[in-house]
């Protein structure tokens, strides 16, 4: 039997998990200060859902996704968040209720891609959606929110490149244009890239394949097909952003491999850290047809999302602070239903706890004590509990002293909020109580 984790996809032990609980806080906060809500759809939907919404000729549809049939159904775990988000707003007529509607979303995504450094098949996204608003003022605003994200993130060095690919007759006359263009070049193409030309052109340029780059170089900028309403939508945003001091770049060549978009488009690139070349940290734009294509009425839409494993790899965050754990060592019958009061008492006053039920050797309890980076280990034996004491040894320290066993939760409590002072005198600030195992 194999008992290793499907390849590219990876646990997350919980020593990662600091990291991940606090990118999702930021992200969370951040998003809804801008109006946003939690939104949770399931991980599993139609397969026709995806290849509506994504295009059939595209790498996620035809060669990225997994799918199954399952009483009489055709399934697939969802590659992405906006098809999944699009059909529970439409299924809820959530269009028909407010106005404006404002998504996020967290959650795992699944593409069958070649597993590499920051390119896994199980990955997962945080995400937005913004339903019924055609920009380009919201185009600015949520670009501009993730610039601030990212910085606040952490995120050292990032560049937000912008594009528009119009809306459907400045596509269609762009497609002419590059069908034009690539058919002399066909039998240099990639085998992929001769058989998407006519019928997704768009799909050759964003080919990975060197060959098809090299061409692609000198392909016609989408940015002169705009129609008038579709270039004065993008000298807009870019006025906004340009007022926001939002720096961007303009790359007329990225289409980003999905085919719902329409108008604003935008990735986030990253550098450094230990990001490679799986440097897009987040990707979004406008998909102004989709909702009326499912079926439901015109509503514009924007959107992003994020890879939070590459967002993990590109940033630099704050090494976790030491854990405030009360680690309550009994020995000794007598002092047992003591330890399990104790216990229970510093959590209901929030202190993190763990009650040591093993037992036997003292020796052997502050070993585990320290092997879960404790704090405090209380010892308690029959003796200490005659007495009405318990002792207390600072792990950090070695220091050990006796506590009145009636006031110990109140004095425990009273050190974890003290500076720690080492052997050398050097105080160190550590979190309260309050904030036990937060970053
Ligand atoms: P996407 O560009 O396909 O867009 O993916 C968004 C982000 O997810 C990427 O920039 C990357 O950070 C991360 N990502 C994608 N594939 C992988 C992978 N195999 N391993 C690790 N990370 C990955 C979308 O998914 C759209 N739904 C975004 C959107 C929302 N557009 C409008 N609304």
């Amino acid at each position: 039997m194999n008992l290793r984790a499907v390849k590219g996809m990876n646990d997350i032990l919980p020593e990662e998990m600091g990291k991940w609980a606090h990118v999702e806080r930021i992200f969370r906060q951040t998003l809804e200060l801008s109006g946003f809500r939690e939104v949770r759809t399931p991980v599993v939907e139609d397969t026709s859902l995806f290849v509506r919404s994504m295009g059939e000729v595209t790498d996620v549809v035809e060669k990225e996704m997994y799918s199954f049939s399952r009483h009489d159904d055709e399934l697939t775990l969802r590659p992405e968040g906006t098809a999944g988000a699009a059909r529970a707003f439409l299924e809820h007529k959530v269009h028909s209720k407010e106005p404006l509607t404002r998504w996020y979303y967290i959650g795992p995504m699944f593409r069958g891609e070649r597993p590499a450094r920051g390119r896994y098949r199980q990955f997962w996204q945080a995400g937005a959606e913004l339903y019924g608003d055609a920009g380009p003022v919201s185009d600015a605003e949520v670009i501009d929110m993730l610039a601030h994200l990212f910085t606040a993130l952490g995120v050292k060095k990032f560049d937000v490149v912008i594009n528009s690919l119009g809306g459907a007759p400045s596509r269609a006359r762009y497609r002419d244009a590059l069908i034009a263009y690539l058919t002399p070049h066909k039998a240099s193409l990639s085998a992929e890239s001769q058989r998407r030309l006519d019928r997704n052109p768009f799909r050759v340029l964003d080919s990975k394949a060197e060959i098809d780059r090299k061409i692609c170089e000198d392909a016609p900028s989408i940015l002169e097909s705009l129609d008038d309403d579709d270039r004065a939508h993008f000298d807009a945003l870019r006025r906004h952003l340009d007022a926001l001091g939002t720096r961007y770049v303009v790359d007329p060549r990225m289409v980003r491999g999905l085919d719902y978009y329409t108008r604003t488009l935008f990735e986030i690139k990253g550098e450094g850290g230990e990001l490679g070349a799986q440097n897009t940290l987040c990707g979004g734009g406008r998909y102004d047809n989709l909702i009326g294509d499912l079926g439901g009425p015109k509503t514009p839409c924007i959107g992003f999302a994020m890879g939070l494993e590459r967002l993990l790899l590109a940033t630099e965050l704050p090494t976790e602070p030491r854990s405030n754990l009360v680690y309550v060592a009994p020995l000794g019958e007598a002092a047992l239903p003591h330890a399990l009061r104790l216990g229970r008492d510093l959590r209901a006053r929030g202190v993190e706890t763990i009650v040591d039920g093993k037992g036997q050797k003292i020796k052997n309890m502050l070993h585990r004590a320290s092997a879960l980076d404790a704090r405090f280990a209380v010892l308690l034996g029959d003796s200490e509990i005659e007495r009405g004491i318990v002792r207390v040894k600072d792990l950090r320290t070695e220091a050990q002293d006796d506590l009145p066993l009636a006031g110990a939760v109140t004095l425990l409590i009273d050190r974890l909020a003290a500076p720690v002072v080492g052997p050398a005198g050097t105080a160190s600030g550590g979190p309260g109580p309050g904030d036990a195992g937060t970053p």
